[in-house]
């Protein structure tokens, strides 16, 4: 990831990003088709460390379209920062994931992240987005802003 970015590059970035993505999957209905075009758009804009999707198969939580590398297929329910995301409802950034009980360790290049759960029609969480960074509090308000938009449009 790019560490010298200022704020207002941030919410620029974001904010084409946004519609990039907008555009993308408006035409599109095939939904992991649009989780991995999202996913690619999201890593190549900030190259994060790893950026995709885990989905909610039954009770757990499998991993879907990313970009990175290999990650933990199968998430338990309630398990690491994901199935947290998945059971709060909401979006949780970790500084430093060391600090978070739980964490699921796929890489130990992983430093923090941020969970974002993805609302179906009825407001079930159907996927969550996991970004991960290799350094220390990547992420803040305005990636949380920004991702939850992205999230609402797997609605
Ligand atoms: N960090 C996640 C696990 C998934 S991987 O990092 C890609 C977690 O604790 O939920």
């Amino acid at each position: 990831m790019e560490k010298s970015m200022t704020p207002s590059e941030k919410e620029s970035k974001y904010a084409l990003l946004v519609e990039q993505a907008r555009a993308l999957v408006e035409n599109e209905l095939d939904e992991i088709a649009n989780m991995a075009n999202v996913a690619a758009l999201i890593h190549d804009t900030f190259h994060f460390w790893w950026t995709g999707f885990y989905r909610v198969v039954g009770d757990d939580l499998v991993l879907g379209p990313f970009q990175g590398p290999i990650a933990c297929t199968r998430i338990g329910k309630g398990r690491g920062v994901c199935g947290a995301a998945r059971e709060r409802r909401e979006t949780i950034v970790v500084p430093d994931v060391e600090l978070f009980p739980g964490h699921i360790a796929c890489s130990s290049a992983s430093r923090s992240e941020i969970v974002v759960p993805v609302f179906d029609q009825s407001g079930n969480v159907k996927a969550v987005l996991d970004i991960d960074s290799e350094f220390l509090s990547t992420f803040d308000d305005t990636d949380r802003r920004y991702l939850e938009q992205i999230a609402i449009l797997f609605k």
